[in-house]
């Protein structure tokens, strides 16, 4: 069919096929189109997966009725602790880690297509500044990480001299945030890394229905639609045929994080090396969940011996969040998910057909812009958690919080997860590496609410610092650089 033809009454063939799935209402308004309008409604539905898309609905409007199996805890003796972790394991694992890395099997994935609503920033939130002496972006800081660790593994390749290492950093947008990505590395000369090192793909929108599964319309020629979640990263990845392009590359293992984390240890050699010697297809990074109502999602099982899966704090009921380990005192539901994951290749391929084969996407009650002005619908998610449930061996390897995890989720002014409280915590942790290291800090403001950045390009994980900061005094707050 040409466009051309659709613009005086709705081409046949595709309102038969909006029939079919109980659509026909998108073109209720056909009559007071313009020209221009009615071609725009048609390309709309034409780029619509219609099949798929009613398949989703069907699916997940149905499995919301379904019972759960019941919540049952991940015991301390499954995770790999802090606590329980040798020193020879750490660096053991780092080693493993770095090989692997200088092998070129190690990729990255960031997951960077989310609005960042509650942030308030017209821009993704990758560009953001969150305050620190240097002034970088989330981008610039993750960048220069990887930076970083391609530098350590090329090291430790070739004892002397440097073979060149390439970390591939695959970043995933959304419509929302694609352009102005991809606008902010062009401008920022990729912050150092290579442009052929770094591939942009966009995830996919859904869109957004009634509580009975019909489609909403924000304006009267187009249907409302919302990005279909962290989660649509492995049909994004399917789709734009990426698995394969990891594969072409030598790489067997995706590092996958969030972008709103100012202390994300992107590409960490050590989990890797954990990873890669637990033999697991998928990995998360867990902090201890900080007190009952804290608002972060915790690993369980469902049911005896079933798969680990998450549970959003919002689906917890208090009781259950609440309770303690009579045995060791802490939170029966202790394990919180703070996005950062590790998959095997194969395994990354193995779920992106089951989730497409099962079709279930979590659906939440929403305001939706529409013809009608907001209206109470649907926008259809899935979760890069989501994943977890369809392997047995899911490894849980907690990490100091303090150390891995600073959010940036709120405006400032917020009571948590700011990008103030994120500087902060970053300047503690980079303050205490180079006391450690031998440094010494002056400041004019009280410690508390100041101290010094170290730039990636220094050190990953406070390594390598004893020879810039031995013996020398910094006036916090600042940078210390090369
Ligand atoms: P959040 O759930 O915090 O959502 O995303 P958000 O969009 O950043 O912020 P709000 O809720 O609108 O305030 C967690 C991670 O998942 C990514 C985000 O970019 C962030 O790294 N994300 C979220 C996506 O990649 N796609 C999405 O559709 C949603």
């Amino acid at each position: 069919m040409r466009i051309e033809d659709s613009v005086e009454s709705p081409p046949q063939a595709l309102l038969e096929r909006l029939k079919d799935y109980g659509q026909e209402d998108a073109f209720a308004l056909w009559d007071e189109l313009s020209p221009p309008e009615r071609q725009f409604l048609v390309k709309d539905i034409e780029s619509l997966d219609l099949s798929r898309i009613d398949r989703i609905i069907r699916c997940s409007i149905r499995s919301q009725g379904l019972p759960m199996a019941a919540i049952e805890p991940v015991p301390e003796s499954e995770v790999s602790t802090v606590e329980g972790r040798t020193v020879e394991q750490r660096e053991r694992w780092w080693k493993m880690g770095l090989k692997a890395i200088s092998d070129g099997k190690l990729a990255v994935l960031l997951l960077s297509g989310g609005q960042g609503t509650r942030l308030g920033s017209s821009d993704p939130k990758g560009c953001f500044n969150i305050g620190l002496p240097s002034g970088k972006s989330l981008f610039q800081i993750q960048a220069e990480r990887i930076m970083c660790v391609q530098k350590l593994a090329a090291r430790a390749a070739k004892e002397g001299s440097i073979v060149p290492v390439s970390i591939h950093w695959y970043i995933m947008t959304s419509p929302f945030t694609d352009e102005a990505t991809r606008k902010f590395f062009e401008s920022h000369k990729y912050f150092g890394l290579e442009a052929n090192q770094v591939t942009f793909f966009q995830q996919g929108t859904m869109p957004c229905i009634s509580k009975d599964g019909r489609f909403i319309m924000e304006t009267p020629y187009r249907v409302a639609k919302a990005p279909d979640g962290n989660g649509g990263v492995y049909s994004a990845l399917r789709y734009s045929k990426l698995l394969e392009d990891m594969a072409a590359r030598g790489v067997k293992y995706i590092d996958c994080y969030g972008v709103d984390n100012a202390l994300v240890r992107v590409a960490d050699p050590t989990f890797l090396g954990y990873f890669i010697e637990k033999g697991s297809d998928a990995a998360a990074k867990v902090v201890r969940k900080a007190y009952p109502q804290e608002k972060v999602g915790v690993f369980v099982r469902r049911g005896k011996g079933g798969p680990l899966t998450v549970v959003e704090y919002s689906d917890l009921d208090t009781t259950l969040a609440s309770a303690i380990n009579q045995q060791t005192g802490r939170l029966r539901l202790c394990w919180s998910n703070v996005c950062l994951h590790m998959f095997s290749l194969d395994f990354l391929n193995q779920v992106a057909d089951a989730l497409e084969k099962d079709s279930i996407y979590h659906l939440a009650e929403k305001k939706i812009p529409s013809i009608h002005g907001y209206t109470a619908g649907l926008k259809m998610e899935q979760f890069v958690f989501d994943a977890f449930p369809y392997t047995p061996s899911t490894a849980l390897f907690e990490v100091v919080r303090e150390e891995e995890f600073a959010p940036v989720k709120n405006a400032n002014g917020s009571s948590f997860d700011t990008p103030d409280s994120a500087r902060l915590l970053v300047l503690r942790l980079h303050t205490r590496w180079v006391v450690a290291a031998g440094g010494f800090l002056t400041h004019s403001v009280p410690l508390y609410a100041t101290g010094v950045e170290v730039s990636p390009l220094c050190s990953y994980a406070g390594e390598n610092l004893e020879a810039i900061c031995r013996g020398r005094t910094f006036h916090a707050p600042c940078e210390i650089a090369f």
